[in-house]
C-alpha cells in the first residue's frame, strides 16, 4: 500500500513560504496539507482563497484542504477556483453530508470527511460510497504540535475495516501529532495518508524528515 505524505504549512514560516514549499517538494512531499480555520468551529484563524492560491502558484503537488470551518459549503467554490484538489469537511459541522460531499465532486475535488476524537465512525457509515477520504483526526483539531491521542490507533484500526467491508478504496488519512514515533502505529493500523506539520517542520532536517517519516511505514522482516 503506497505511503502519502502531506505536510502541513500550518507550521511553516510563512514569512518564506515560496521557499518551504520548494523544500518540501524536493524532500519528497505527496501533498500540500492546508489547514483552513475560521475563529468559529476552531478557536484559531488561518488561510483562506488567496492562501490556496499563492499555494497553488507555487507548486503543482496536489493540495489537500481540511476546512475546519462551519459551514464549509460557503468556501467550495472559491476554494475549487483557487486550486484546492481536495477539500475535506468535518462531520461534525455538515448536516448534509452527502449533499455537500457530492458537490465538492462536482467541482472536480477529491471529497474528504473529517471525524474529530469524540466523533464515533458512525458519523460516516451512511456515506462510504461518496467519500474520496476519510480522514480520522488524532488531535483536536485547532492547533499545530499537540501529542497524539493514543486511542486513535484502535480507531483508525476499525476505519480500514469499516472501508474494506464496503468496497472503499478512499484514502485514509490521520492528521494530528504524526512523528517518528506514531507514525508506525496508526500505519500498521490501516492509514495510508499522513499530515505532519510540527515534526517536519521543527525537525533539524526537515526535508529528510520527510523521508523518515515515510521509512517508518515499512513492513519489517
Ligand atoms: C490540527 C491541524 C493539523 C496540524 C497538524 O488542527 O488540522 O493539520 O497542523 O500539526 P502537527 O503535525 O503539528 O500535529
Ligand atoms: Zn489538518
Amino acid at each position: 500500500m503506497s505511503v502519502r505524505i502531506a505536510p502541513s504549512i500550518l507550521s511553516a514560516d510563512l514569512s518564506r513560504l515560496a521557499d518551504e514549499i520548494a523544500m518540501l517538494e524536493e524532500g519528497g512531499a505527496d501533498w500540500i496539507h492546508v489547514d483552513v480555520m475560521d475563529g468559529r468551529f476552531v478557536p484559531n484563524l488561518t488561510f483562506g482563497a488567496k492562501v490556496i492560491e499563492s499555494v497553488r502558484k507555487l507548486t503543482k503537488l496536489p493540495i489537500d484542504v481540511h476546512l475546519m470551518v462551519v459551514q464549509p459549503e460557503n468556501y467550495f467554490e472559491s476554494f475549487a477556483e483557487a486550486g484546492a484538489n481536495g477539500m475535506s469537511i468535518h462531520t461534525e459541522v455538515s448536516p448534509h453530508l452527502q449533499r455537500q460531499l457530492n458537490r465538492i465532486r462536482e467541482l472536480g475535488c477529491r471529497a474528504g470527511a473529517v471525524v474529530n476524537p469524540a466523533t464515533p465512525l458512525s458519523a460516516v457509515s451512511e456515506v462510504i460510497a461518496d467519500l474520496d477520504l476519510l480522514l480520522v483526526m488524532t488531535v483536536n483539531p485547532g492547533f499545530g504540535g499537540q501529542s497524539f491521542i493514543k486511542g486513535s490507533v484502535d480507531k483508525v484500526r476499525r476505519a480500514r475495516e469499516m472501508l474494506a467491508e464496503n468496497g472503499s478504496k478512499a484514502f485514509l488519512e490521520v492528521d494530528g501529532g504524526i512523528d517518528r514515533k506514531t507514525i508506525k502505529s496508526v500505519w500498521e493500523a490501516g492509514a495510508n495518508t499522513f499530515v505532519a506539520g510540527n515534526a517536519i517542520f521543527s525537525a533539524k532536517n526537515p526535508k529528510a524528515e520527510i523521508a523518515e517519516l515515510r521509512s517508518r511505514c515499512t513492513v519489517q522482516t
